[in-house]
């Protein structure tokens, strides 16, 4: 039996049972990193949004083959992907900030992407294409060397031992990350737990072609510039004040 004390906020049972593992998920074998899929009823406005803005800033389907981003947004300056978006408030604040820039998103959990999807409607944002499924399977269907910047903020901890194998961060994911930047771009993992920062910290710096931007001893506290506070941050449910780590692709 699942002990619920024991699984972050977005959690329930479902997560522990992986259900319905799409095909990919079976041969890649990953885990489920996030917990619900669903919450409280979507608002009728929010949930009309899914048959008409949704069908027209949906990625690809990734089970369908290779992604190519300037397909999606041709003549795109830059690429960036979002991993769990939550309500999509920094996805849509990013993407109203670099409107030369595709911002791809990624997020299970159909509360956030309807959020999102009025965010996108709210802000007449053009650059913004939405998966609302796991994002590993559309990191396997990107080219090599094609993304700018992959931003991780705030994945759900799994913060028990025998959880740690669900971390959005793994080995495998890193490695993934590495291979998907471009020469000089960039991956910002940003968590309130403690050890799920030292655990990312050693994952990425084990990765073969990433290298920590930060200077080593740097304060790992120091918020980026260009940060925008997330939903869940504010909620402050981790054990530390944000920890901003940021990993570069050696050219
Ligand atoms: C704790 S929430 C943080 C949301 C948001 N980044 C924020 O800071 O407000 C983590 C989110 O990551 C999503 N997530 C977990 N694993 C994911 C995956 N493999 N692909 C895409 N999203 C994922 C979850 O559904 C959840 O909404």
């Amino acid at each position: 039996m699942t002990d619920k004390s024991d699984l972050p906020p977005s959690d329930n049972d479902q997560a522990a049972a992986d259900p319905g593992r799409p095909e990919w998920a079976q041969a890649h074998g990953p885990l489920r990193s996030f917990g619900r899929i669903k919450s409280r009823p979507i608002k009728a406005k929010q949930a009309a949004l899914f048959d008409t803005l949704m069908p027209q800033i949906a990625v690809p389907d990734p089970a369908k083959g290779p992604i190519d981003p300037q397909a999606l947004m041709p003549g795109a300056k830059e690429v960036w992907l979002e991993i769990g978006f939550g309500g999509g408030e920094h996805l849509a604040e990013q993407a109203g900030r670099h409107p030369d820039a595709l911002m791809i998103g990624c997020e299970p959990f159909l509360n956030g992407v309807a959020s999102a999807l009025r965010h996108v409607e709210e802000g007449g944002l053009k650059n913004v294409r939405l998966h609302a499924d796991d994002a590993r399977a559309v990191m396997a269907a990107l080219p090599d060397a094609s993304l700018d910047r992959v931003m991780i903020l705030f994945p759900d901890p799994w913060h028990k031992v025998r959880h740690n194998k669900r971390r959005l961060l793994q080995d495998e994911t890193a490695v993934e990350i590495a291979r998907l930047l471009k020469p000089g771009g960039m991956v910002r993992f940003v968590t309130d737990w403690l050890d799920y920062a030292e655990w990312a910290l050693e994952r990425l710096a084990r990765t073969p072609g990433l290298t920590r931007r930060q200077a080593p001893g740097a304060d790992w506290f120091t918020v980026p510039a260009d940060h925008v506070v997330t939903r869940y941050e504010e909620k402050k449910l981790g054990d530390t004040a944000p920890i901003f780590l940021e990993f570069a692709r050696e050219a």
